[in-house]
């Protein structure tokens, strides 16, 4: 195998033939050969081989030839050698998201900077495009992709299936659907890699993970559907509990129950924009409440230990690690953000009050001169969890949003991973270039599970 990249031409002739300039052409072993298989994402012909005396490493590709394979644009791309007699141009890499409303120039919604982001680092390497589900043509093996031109504007080009696909479908209820399952399952059937499978639900994960005692040491006692005693007995044992949904985001409907055996019941949640508070002698008063706002739902809630985070003024601090596989297949911390809950609220969200700091912000406080120390051990210890919620997970994982939490005495719990983390964390301006990394961590590992990859790693 070897990995290079090559300047694609396209030439006008309606020949079947390809270029190669004399330099490419030993690279690619094909010195000799009259004829090579040419492979882009699941497409691959036979094409005529002729060799070109020029410099440098060019690939002519005829208009016969750009027909039968489809190759979207000119310009610089990666070439490997991927066999005896075969050469792939590409990777091509398919970003799949959505959006509600179906609309040319933003197809992608809120997604659509961030997409443009990704085909932006794989510039002049791969060929990126952006897809919705309907762009897809199972029974010609095509997607009608958004291509990005040097202005920013898009447009479209029919191109083969992709090597590897990034799924970012935006709705968690979409995804369970029938449709959206039978895609995936089509393109897993065709050897094509698509990361990440879907959205998580928090009961999913704590289950994933309860043979797991590497994983479990970082996640509080947690219970799906708890039974009204069960609830009783673990704030007896813990003093405080999180009740929370079990598919929510971003803190709706989670509460924070509390017991003072003289005090009684508390429960904090959030309503509209206020943070509110109410106390029960009971605890069948505070079951009340909650069966009468929630009814039945409450069958998806998960009750969870309450963990004492660290604090700065009183307000609880939290963290979020997004974590990416690079292109050697290895996750790594790719940026950090501190949330500190906004003053008498549940959660840490910025919708609730919350505000962001780097990590090295929050842990000064508490951990002083310890905090590096305290770092370090959280980013082992949001690796160990990642290798631990991908060997116990059933499809293909590369990006992962985990929600850390610290405590007093530096010890490391996870409340929640994200299988599509949002990326709010990354417009804090110390966090920019983070978030630049995050796109590269994206990319890179696109080009692994393509098997875009010299004998030394990437070219
Ligand atoms: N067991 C817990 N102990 C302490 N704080 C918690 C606990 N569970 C959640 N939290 C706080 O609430 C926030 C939201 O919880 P999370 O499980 O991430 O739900 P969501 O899906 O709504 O983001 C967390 O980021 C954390 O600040
Ligand atoms: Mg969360």
């Amino acid at each position: 195998m070897s990995l290079t990249t090559c300047n694609v031409h396209f030439s006008q002739q309606s020949n079947k033939v390809v270029y190669l300039s004399s330099p490419l052409l030993k690279k690619l072993k094909l010195s000799g050969k009259k004829s090579v298989r040419l492979k882009l994402g699941n497409e691959v012909i036979n094409a005529e081989i002729k060799q070109l005396n020029r410099p440098g490493n060019h690939l002519y590709l005829s208009a016969g030839i750009r027909q039968l394979i489809k190759v979207p644009k000119s310009g610089n791309v990666y070439v490997l050698n991927s066999g005896e007699n075969e050469v792939q141009l590409g990777p091509l890499v398919g970003i799949l998201s959505d959006n509600g409303i179906r609309s040319e120039s933003n197809p992608f919604g809120g997604r659509t900077e961030f997409i443009k982001q990704i085909i932006r680092t794989g510039e002049h390497k791969a060929y990126l495009f952006g897809f919705t589900p309907n762009d897809i043509n199972w029974q010609q093996e095509t997607i009608n992709g958004y291509f990005l031109d040097p202005q920013g504007g898009w447009y479209r080009k029919i191109v083969p299936l992709p090597d590897v696909v990034y799924n970012r479908l935006p709705n968690r209820k979409a995804e369970t659907s029938a449709s959206i399952n039978a895609l995936r399952e089509r393109f897993v059937r065709r050897k094509i890699p698509i990361f990440n499978w879907s959205f998580f639900n928090k009961a999913d994960v704590y289950k994933l993970l309860d043979n797991d005692p590497e994983a479990l040491d970082h996640l509080p006692e947690s219970v799906s559907g708890p039974s009204m005693e069960k609830i009783k007995e673990m704030l007896e044992t813990h003093q405080f509990l999180y009740f929370k949904p079990t598919a929510g985001s971003l803190g709706i409907g989670i509460y924070r129950l509390t017991y003072h055996p003289k005090r009684g019941y508390f429960a904090r949640y959030r309503k509209g924009s206020q943070n509110v508070l109410l106390r029960f002698g009971t605890f069948s008063g505070l079951i009340r409440m909650l069966q009468a706002k929630h009814g039945i739902s409450l069958t998806h809630y998960v009750v969870q230990q309450g963990i004492r985070l660290v604090e700065i003024d009183n307000c609880p601090i939290d963290f979020r690690f997004h974590m990416h596989k690079n292109g050697k297949n290895e996750w790594v911390p790719a940026g950090i953000g501190a949330k500190k809950a906004g003053r008498g609220s549940v959660t840490t969200h910025v919708k609730s009050g919350g505000s962001l700091m780097t990590p090295e912000q929050a842990l000064k406080t508490t951990f002083g001169d310890e905090s590096d120390a305290v770092l370090e051990k959280a980013k082992q210890t949001a690796i160990k969890l990642s290798e631990a919620i991908e060997r116990n997970y059933p499809h293909r994982l590369g990006e992962l949003g985990l929600d850390l939490g610290i405590d007093k005495d530096g010890e490391i719990w996870m409340f929640e991973a994200n299988a599509k983390p949002g990326r709010s964390i990354f417009k804090h301006p110390a966090l920019r270039s983070e978030g630049r990394a995050s796109v590269s961590y994206i990319f890179e590992h696109c080009m692994y599970l393509s098997n875009f990859q010299g004998q030394g790693g990437n070219g």
